[in-house]
């Protein structure tokens, strides 16, 4: 029988959020400050250091790896890590979380590296909305990135729009609209406390995704969907299109008793719930015994690829799924 992650709360871990650097060339009201302050290079997970996290969790049973970031596509030599995960024998889905910007060059690479599905964040179809939401990203670049994505036949491509009065809060039907006349899905988020972003009150931007529904309703038949990703997401299909609509729904909808899902930061974290600080330190694990400051990436990324994943991990990882919270408190904060 396969081996399987399972919390003490019955479940079964097998879909594991990997971040692959912290920067990234936008700077998200949301998620960060105007003058974020990165990592340094010690501090951060090398490729190989991150492929072994990724491996180890397939070996234990994890099925689906998802790519994020910051945005994971700023990452040097990041397509010889996926390229590497592609080939993980047990792994059934390889889906990434991208800001759209580098699609345009990297959709079909990404594609031929066996990347599944990949969402998209897009927060507002006006380019001028969409600087002071992003202040340095560019529209014109993420509508050619989710074209090129397009072209190149991804299973699902899904938009992602997190809804905020004051920013974003009348262009709900102007990107749904957009989802559906494109055939691709869109999910709307509501705002978490999370990152650094300590310069935007979210008291005064987050909104409920009841009243985004409501919005939608007004010009959309919604039914609800079996499709699932046991994931926060919550589906809906509009009756004739292919397009389905997604909520995520964390302030109002508390949906942590379906969770499948952990996260492992590019520290080397790996955080079992993303609302609580419960975490396990794989770094510390991964760099045991292990001095030499890697020279070339690129060759040791190979290596790893080659020669067996640590038991030392694998135990730190299985010893972690009784450190999952039930789930998480958000709004208690
Ligand atoms: P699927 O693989 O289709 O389930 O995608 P996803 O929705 O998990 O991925 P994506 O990276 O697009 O994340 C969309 C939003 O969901 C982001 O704001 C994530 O922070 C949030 N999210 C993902 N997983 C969790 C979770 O376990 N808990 C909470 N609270 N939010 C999550
Ligand atoms: N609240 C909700 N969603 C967020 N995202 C980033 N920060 C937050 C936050 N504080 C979203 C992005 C992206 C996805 C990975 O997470 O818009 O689509
Ligand atoms: Fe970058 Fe995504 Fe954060 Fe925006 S939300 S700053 S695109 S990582």
């Amino acid at each position: 029988q396969a081996p399987s992650l399972i919390d003490r709360f019955g479940r079964r871990v097998d879909y594991v959020r990997l971040s692959v650097t912290d920067r990234c060339d936008f700077r998200c009201v949301y998620c960060m400050t105007e003058d974020m302050q990165f990592l340094p290079r010690q501090q951060v997970l090398t490729l190989e250091e991150i492929y072994s996290v990724g491996r180890a969790f397939t070996e234990l049973g994890v099925t689906k790896l998802r790519l994020t970031g910051g945005e994971p596509l700023v990452r040097n030599n990041v397509m010889s890590l996926i390229q590497a995960l592609g080939r993980l024998p047990g792994l059934q889905e390889l889906l990434l979380t991208t800001n759209g910007a580098q699609l345009g060059k990297l959709a079909a690479p990404l594609r031929d590296a066996g990347v599944n599905r990949i969402n998209i964040s897009i927060d507002s179809l006006d380019s001028e909305r969409f600087k002071r939401i992003t202040r340095v990203g560019r529209l014109d670049k993420v509508l050619s990135g989710i074209e090129a994505a397009r072209k190149v036949g991804f299973d699902r491509i899904r938009l992602n729009a997190v809804i905020m009065k004051g920013y974003n809060e009348d262009e709900i039907l102007a990107l749904t609209d957009y989802a559906v006349n494109h055939d691709i899905d869109i999910a709307f988020i509501e705002e978490m406390p999370l990152g650094q972003a300590s310069d935007h009150a979210r008291e005064d931007t987050v909104c409920s995704n009841d009243w985004v529904r409501e919005r939608i309703e007004s010009r959309y038949t919604l039914v609800n969907s079996a499709a699932t990703t046991a994931g926060p997401s919550k589906y809906f299909q509009i009756p004739g299109q292919k397009s389905r609509i997604g909520f995520i729904s964390p302030m109002s909808h508390n949906f942590c008793a379906d969770c499948n899902r952990v996260r492992v930061t590019v520290e080397g974290r790996l955080l079992l719930c993303l609302g609580n600080e419960h975490s396990a330190d794989l770094r510390s694990v991964l760099r045991q015994g292990s001095d030499a400051a890697i020279q070339d990436e690129l060759a040791s990324l190979e290596r790893a690829s080659e020669t067996p994943v640590s038991d030392a991990l694998k135990q730190a990882i299985i010893a972690a799924m009784d450190l999952k919270p039930e789930r998480h408190h958000f709004y208690e904060q």
